[in-house]
């Protein structure tokens, strides 16, 4: 990460929209005003522990209950000393005696358009089968076990079986290379890879055995693969090392009591990559991580028991684990499960799943929303999204018109967005609305979560006290759902993220607090462009871009000059068509407009797509390089399409 420039970011974005919630929506809310908010906030404020530890007490089953809320050894978090819980036992177990023992846990639907809803006591047999098959195959407590599937039932029985005998699951994501999963596999030192035959993505077929086959070339500790059959296809097998998930799943036994497990037993490993080097295995535990997804899941989303809830992220990555699986199960929500692609068989399957079961909560990611405007309005037009209350996104900032777009479009105007703000490493979410109490503002995460204590920092680390001057994003204390370090790595853990601002908790993102106390997230810090000498957020410039209206997406970077000491260079997607000799001028007038001649674009290059990571980031350290003309010497491992990279050289000026 760069250290600050003399000057703090100037804040150059005026968006003045707010929305109110809903009347009927605050009326039914357990959070439905400002005030009932505040309260809470500040309860929490006044004795952290004694807040996290009441609902801890409440809100999960202890098989040993804890005697100490918090040791706190800076940077070292251990929540709810003592006690011993269970993962899942808390989605599973503690709904089988009520109402949600017949209701429906997870509703699927695969790519090819085929179903199946498994009730919260039909998965509860199935993870205690799966945990048996696991101890069969000798995985016990504090073994890791890597899981790369499609998105199928089997993946969260796989994570919840995990979980129920102690090992620990590393996720990984079924877009990534052999060499991304032998990376994995051999710094987590895996016994055990979960796989299956192959899945579904636009019609192809993904050939995920085959590519574990290479991996385990090279993954010395990984003794056996599990293989699921999904697609039928004949992957070879080979003997003594692999196995077939449903013939192993005959021979199971569906008794399978949930261990007991200290409340800081490692529940997963989730591998993110750095901004250099190797990829991070942020470590969650148990108890803490389990009480804050399910607190922070109620409090954003609100869910009633008789709802359908649908995040749309993939369980390779933190929102899946956080929001699909571990919060809304353990809240006894029904989660809606989609395995394929937001554009397959067409560009309205996303609407044709809303409509054929009636979603009610749609928690989806800032970059698909772009697509979907790039698609056109006659693919949602198609479609009855009326079962809809409440919308949210996750992953990066929405750009103000996108937010509009999907209020009136999807939202029918009618439905509160939360726009969270969270990262892998935080566990859950950290800033957001909360639908029935707090006026939305586009773009804007808006406030804090209560416990959530956020600060900002400027150059010399003191807290920013001026509204709208941005800095480095602090957290101050430390909360249940935070990670407890990197695995195997405690250096690079205090590197990254608690020595540059000594006691607190480094996000790497920089933000600021407008006059109302709305947080606005201004992009990465590694990202922030230095035009003579003023500090200008990535977020900012594009948000503008993206209000002109021939853009779909847009990214800006930095691209080093003599005079300014950076020049402002933007990438850009139109919606449809091709630039006309018109278009850059039009676009440079359009940011001169919206922000100032400072942040008016000295390039402008036009292209089909923007590299993203797989998780739908776009990758601007490698357009800096593009900018600047210099060959990528940076780490592409996590890039989605490198033609897009290639193309984009090709068509530079
Ligand atoms: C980074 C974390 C959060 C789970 C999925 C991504 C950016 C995330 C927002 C938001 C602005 C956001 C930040 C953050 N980000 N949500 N609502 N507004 N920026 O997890 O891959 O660990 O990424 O994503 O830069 O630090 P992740």
């Amino acid at each position: 990460m760069s250290e600050p420039a003399g000057a703090s970011i100037a804040n150059v974005m005026q968006e003045t929209r707010v929305f109110p919630p809903p009347a009927e929506f605050s009326a039914s809310s357990p959070i439905g005003s400002m005030e009932a908010y505040q309260a809470l906030y500040d309860r929490a404020k006044a004795d952290p522990e004694a807040f996290w530890a009441e609902y801890a007490r409440n809100e999960l089953h202890w098989f040993t209950p804890f005697t100490q809320t918090l040791d706190w050894k800076p940077p070292f978090a251990k929540w709810f000393v003592g006690g011993k819980t269970n993962a899942s036992y808390n989605c599973l177990d503690r709904h089988l005696n009520g109402p949600n023992r017949h209701k429906a846990a997870i509703i699927w639907e695969g790519e090819p358009g085929d179903e199946r809803t498994l009730t919260y006591l039909q998965l509860h047999r199935e993870v205690c089968k799966f945990a048996n098959v696991l101890k069969g195959q000798g995985i016990k407590e504090g073994d890791v076990v890597s899981i790369y599937m499609p998105l199928v039932p089997e993946l969260a029985i796989a994570m919840l079986a995990c979980a129920r005998i102690g090992a620990v699951h590393s996720v990984i994501f079924g877009g990534f290379s052999a060499e991304a999963i032998a990376d994995r596999n051999n710094d987590a030192k895996s016994k055990l890879i979960i796989t299956a035959d192959g899945g579904w993505r636009r019609g192809k077929l993904l050939p995920l055995k085959e590519t574990v086959d290479t991996a385990l070339a090279k993954s010395p500790t990984v003794e056996k693969c599990i293989v699921f059959q999904r697609v039928g296809s004949k992957p070879p097998m080979t003997p003594g090392r692999d196995l077939w998930w449903h013939e192993l799943m005959e021979q199971a036994s569906a008794e399978c009591e949930a261990t007991p497990l200290d409340s800081e037993a490692p529940l997963f490993i989730l591998y993110t990559s750095g901004s250099t080097g190797k990829p991070k295995g942020i470590r969650h535990t148990t108890a803490g991580y389990n009480l804050y997804v399910k607190k922070t899941f109620e409090w954003v989303f609100e869910p009633r028991p008789e709802d359908v809830y649908w995040c749309t992220a993939d369980c390779g990555w933190i929102t899946g684990h956080s929001y699909v699986v571990y919060g809304p199960l353990s809240s006894g929500t029904t989660v809606m499960m989609y395995e394929g692609a937001p554009n397959w068989p067409a560009e309205d399957r996303f609407w044709a799943i809303v409509e054929k079961h009636r979603v009610n909560i749609l928690y989806t990611a800032p970059t698909a929303i772009r697509s979907f405007i790039k698609w056109g309005d006659h693919h949602v037009d198609k479609h009855d999204l009326s079962s809809l209350r409440l919308l949210g996104t996750v992953g990066e900032g929405i750009n103000p018109e996108a937010w509009i777009w999907y209020h009136r479009k999807i939202g029918g105007e009618r439905c509160p967005i939360v726009d969270t703000w969270w990262q892998t490493e935080t566990g859950g979410i950290m800033m957001s609305p909360l639908p029935g109490a707090t006026p939305t503002k586009p773009g804007s995460c808006t406030k804090p979560l209560p416990g959530v204590f956020p600060i900002i920092l400027d150059a010399q680390r003191n807290p920013v006290t001026t509204p709208n001057q941005g800095g480095w994003l602090c957290i101050e204390k430390p909360w249940p759902g935070m990670l407890r370090g990197i695995w195997g790595d405690d250096d690079r853990y205090i590197e990254q993220y608690w020595s540059r601002a000594p006691g607190m908790y480094l996000t790497g993102d920089n933000a600021r607090v407008d006059d109302d106390g709305y947080y606005w997230i201004m992009g990465r810090i590694d990202d922030v462009i230095n035009v003579a000498g003023h500090r200008l957020s990535t977020i900012e410039i594009e948000s503008a871009l993206v209000s002109h209206p021939q853009v779909a997406e847009a990214a800006a970077v930095g691209k080093p000059d003599e005079v300014k000491g950076q020049a402002v260079t933007v990438f850009v997607t139109l919606k449809e068509g091709e630039p006309t000799p018109d278009t850059k001028e039009s676009l440079k007038q359009h940011v001169r407009k919206e922000i100032g001649a400072l942040a008016a674009p000295d390039d402008i290059h036009f292209a089909a797509a923007l590299p993203k990571t797989r998780s739908g980031k776009i990758m601007r350290r490698l357009l800096r390089d593009i900018a600047a003309g210099k060959e990528t010497v940076q780490d592409t491992s996590t890039l989605e399409d490198y033609s897009v990279l290639a193309k984009l050289r090709g068509d530079e000026e």
